[in-house]
Parts: structure tokens; C-alpha cells; sequence
């Protein structure tokens, strides 16, 4: 790689018709365990070979011209494993950091994290806020790692300070709304996901990005995550391109919006028109 971005045929598609290029994929990483499984290997092999995936899925975004990608790779209840698995995890996930710096700089990805990130071990903690800190510059791609992440504690999260604005009198109850909530989240200055991809052919959402799925588009694949590879991910996004995103409307009324937001309340056609 020289870091030169040399635009894929999905690229052309994309300067054909950017409001059907997602410009925000989320993904749940699922099937490690039974990649590992499947080939008499302990977990934590299937694990390292899915933290080699995100590498190699993370450069193929960024190639095909990706803004942001959320890879869920440790969720609020994974807390719950056992020590040891989780003791593995953030062993590896110490190592990627440390290892990735020289793929972020090349290819000048931000990184962000997102979740209840004081519950990490505090060298985790360190090392992800150094690379926060390092990349907040960049500006190609933005890759979001939820971590400790809930979708449901998000939102608690973002309802308690919204509180304790109230309670210090810096807010008035009555100006809550939609926009006044989103900003109170992790990460409120990335746009909503547009596609969400599950591996491992689970169709469930355990927790991940609740708020910000109302209107994303869901894909879901029975690859494990470690086999995840660029194709599959360009196949992913062929199919998105062929979804009608009405965003609750009728299709006449219901062009998609390239930032993957719906339209506002005020553009809605008169009832009955
Ligand atoms: C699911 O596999 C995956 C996870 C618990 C999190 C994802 C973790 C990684 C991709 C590795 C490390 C991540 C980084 C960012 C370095 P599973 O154990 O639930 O699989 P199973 O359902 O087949 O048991």
C-alpha cells in the first residue's frame, strides 16, 4: 500500500449515485468462537483470526471509499464471559492498538471509541486514547470501536446527562427533542448508520447502536467474521444498493437523503396531499 486511493469499480458506482452509497457501514463481528470451533482450535485463535479481519475489513472500507465504519467488538454484556476470555480480549485488543498506529497514519483513518470506556482495563484505556488523540486529524475514514458498548446503556447514558442538565437549570425539560438527544451520544457527530451487517447468520440486534438503526438497512451473511473479506463486504454493499429506503414513506415521497437521516417532519406532504 503507498496510500494512494485508487478508486474500485464500486467507487464509480458510488460518483454515479452517492445517495445509494452507504456512507456509514456498522458492523456486528459475530462467529469467532465458531470459526475456532469449526477447526478444533481454542477460542482465542478464532478471536485473533477476527482481529485479523479487522484489519484487513478496516483497509477495504477505507479502499472503497467508506466515511465511517462502527465494529462492535465488545459489548456491554460480554463483561459477563468468562475471566479469561475477557482477559484474551483485552490482551488482544491492547496488541491492535499498538500494532494499527502505522495503518491509521498511512491511511489517514480517525479513530473513536465508543461505550462505557472507563470500565477498560486502565492500559486499554491509555493506549485507545493516545490513538484518539494521535488521529483526531484524519480525515479519509473514521473508524469507531464500541467498546464496553450498549446500545441501551447509551441511552441511559445520554438520558442522565440530559438530567442533570435539567437539574443544574441549564436546560428546560420542554426543549428535549429528537436532535437535543442525539447530541447527548457517544459519538453525535457521526452521521446514523446507513448499513448494519451481522456475520455468522444471527438475525438479531443485541444492543448495538439502538438509536441510531431506526432506518439503517440490514444485511446479514452466514460467513464467520474471521472470513469476512473485501468482497464480501463489496457484496454487502451491492445489496444495500438496491434497497428502497423510504424512511417510513411512500416511495414517491420517500428519496432517500445522503447523510441516511430522514427527512425532517417539516418537508412531510400535507395529510392527505
Ligand atoms: C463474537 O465472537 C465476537 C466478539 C466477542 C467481539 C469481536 C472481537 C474481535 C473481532 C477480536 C478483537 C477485536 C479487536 C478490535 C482487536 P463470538 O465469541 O461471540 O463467536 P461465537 O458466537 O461463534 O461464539
Amino acid at each position: 500500500m503507498d496510500g494512494t486511493h485508487r478508486p474500485s469499480p464500486l467507487c464509480f458506482l458510488r460518483l454515479m449515485d452517492d445517495s445509494h452509497f452507504p456512507q456509514h457501514i456498522a458492523i456486528i463481528m459475530d462467529g469467532n468462537g465458531r470459526w475456532a470451533a469449526q477447526r478444533g482450535l481454542p477460542r482465542l485463535l478464532g478471536h485473533r483470526a477476527g482481529a485479523d479481519a479487522v484489519t484487513r475489513v478496516t483497509e477495504a472500507a477505507c479502499e472503497l471509499g467508506i466515511s465511517a465504519l462502527t465494529l462492535y467488538a465488545f459489548s456491554w454484556e460480554n463483561w459477563d464471559r468468562p475471566a479469561q476470555e475477557i482477559r484474551d480480549l483485552m490482551r488482544l485488543l491492547d496488541e491492535f492498538l499498538l500494532s494499527q498506529a502505522p495503518t491509521l497514519r498511512r491511511q489517514r483513518i480517525r479513530l473513536r471509541a465508543i461505550g462505557r470506556l472507563e470500565a477498560l482495563p486502565d492500559g486499554v484505556r491509555r493506549h485507545l486514547q493516545a490513538m484518539v488523540d494521535e488521529t483526531a486529524g484524519f480525515d479519509r475514514m473514521t473508524l469507531a470501536l464500541a467498546l464496553s458498548y450498549g446500545g441501551r446503556q447509551e441511552i441511559v447514558d445520554a438520558a442522565r446527562r440530559l438530567a442533570q442538565a435539567a437539574r443544574e437549570g441549564r436546560l428546560d425539560p420542554s426543549q428535549i427533542d429528537e436532535e437535543q438527544f442525539r447530541r447527548q451520544l457517544y459519538c453525535p457527530e457521526l452521521p446514523d448508520p446507513d448499513l448494519l451487517i451481522r456475520t455468522s447468520g444471527e438475525q438479531r440486534i443485541s444492543n448495538f447502536l439502538l438509536w441510531q438503526i431506526s432506518y439503517c438497512e440490514l444485511y446479514v451473511t452466514p460467513t464467520c467474521w474471521p472470513d469476512f473479506t473485501k468482497a464480501e463486504l463489496q457484496e454487502a454493499i451491492a445489496a444495500y444498493q438496491k434497497r428502497d429506503r423510504r424512511f417510513g414513506r411512500t416511495a414517491s415521497h420517500g428519496a432517500a437523503r445522503s447523510n441516511g437521516q430522514a427527512p425532517p417532519r417539516s418537508c412531510a406532504p400535507a395529510a392527505g396531499a
